[in-house]
């Protein structure tokens, strides 16, 4: 992908949770061609490890670090060592994040006959809706106390943070991913409201329907159409089409880029294919 227009980021240090994930992996290799000094955080070292090793071998600069975004002692240690290594911290994109099949019901629709073993509404696992709580919502909040501090009064400063459809009307089955997604899309308002003063913008993208690698087998059918789901999810998407990871490039771009989006705050911007404007009508 060749990055399209002018985007100079040389020096500006760029710290990326959940870069060793599909998407800020991908991500990160595409800011490291800005000449931004990229920091891949991630809780599993050796995937961050990969894509920084990626960037390096390419010509660009990146350094991956273990991080727990849920500890708030690991954030600030990879806080120090990147002050070290890179500088402080003037882009911060909040990519950690996810769902878990303990907080996943089996069915759309609550009906009075289930099949025997449905994992109904009613069989959620308290700490699976825990987990999916605590990895979006504060995931989130505990790295930007930790790099929003570095950012406060330095110019150019932002945070961009990673929502998605379910924020905006909720997806059947996965309840409390829809809503700690809901809930980063309220703290980004309440971010951008918060640090007006002093001079830390605060966005989000909310991403449609991407293929990836891990979401493939539940989109596709062995012989490459679609699943019942993924058939819902293209009539719905008025473009009819799934994303690609470099489709979230350009919005990101713009969202981190002053001289574009100096005076644009506060605002979750869908990168879907239309599928948020549809009523399905
Ligand atoms: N893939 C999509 O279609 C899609 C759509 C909308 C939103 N999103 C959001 O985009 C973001 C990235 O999604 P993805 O598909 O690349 O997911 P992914 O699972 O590939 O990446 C998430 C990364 O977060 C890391 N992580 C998990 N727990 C962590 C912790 N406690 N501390 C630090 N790192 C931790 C994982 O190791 C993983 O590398 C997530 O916030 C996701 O909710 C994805």
């Amino acid at each position: 992908m060749q990055i399209p227009f002018n985007h100079q980021f040389k020096d500006k240090v760029i710290v990326i949770t959940g870069a060793g994930g599909v998407l800020c992996g991908f991500l990160s290799k595409q800011l490291a061609r800005t000449g931004a000094k990229i920091a891949l955080l991630d809780i599993n070292l050796e995937m961050a490890n990969h894509f920084a090793e990626e960037i390096t071998q390419s010509g660009g600069i990146a350094k991956s670090y273990q991080t727990n975004v849920l500890e708030l002692n690991s954030i600030q240690a990879t806080n120090e060592q990147i002050k070290k290594d890179f500088g402080p911290c003037d882009i911060l994109i909040n990519g950690a994040g996810g769902n878990n099949p303990n907080a996943t019901t089996d069915n759309e629709f609550h009906e009075f006959e289930l099949p025997d073993n449905t994992k109904s509404f009613f069989d959620l696992d308290k700490s699976g809706v825990e987990f999916v709580f605590n990895l979006n919502y504060l995931g989130t909040l505990l790295p930007t106390q930790v790099f929003a501090k570095e950012m406060v009064g330095r110019k150019g400063s932002c945070i961009v943070n990673i929502s998605s459809m379910n924020a905006f009307t909720p997806l059947t089955k996965i309840p409390a991913y829809s809503g700690a997604k809901a809930a980063i899309s309220n703290f980004t308002q309440w971010l951008a409201v918060h640090f007006s003063h002093v001079g830390i913008r605060c966005n989000a993208i909310a991403p449609g329907f991407l293929v990836s690698n891990q979401n493939r087998a539940l989109l596709f059918n062995t012989d490459g159409s679609p699943t019942a789901r993924a058939h819902k999810i293209l009539t719905n998407t008025p473009m009819g089409r799934f994303g690609e990871a470099e489709e979230l490039v350009g919005g990101i771009l713009f969202l981190i880029d002053e001289r574009y989006s100096s005076f644009v705050n506060g605002v979750v911007l869908p990168i879907d294919g239309g599928f948020s404007a549809y009523s399905g009508v």
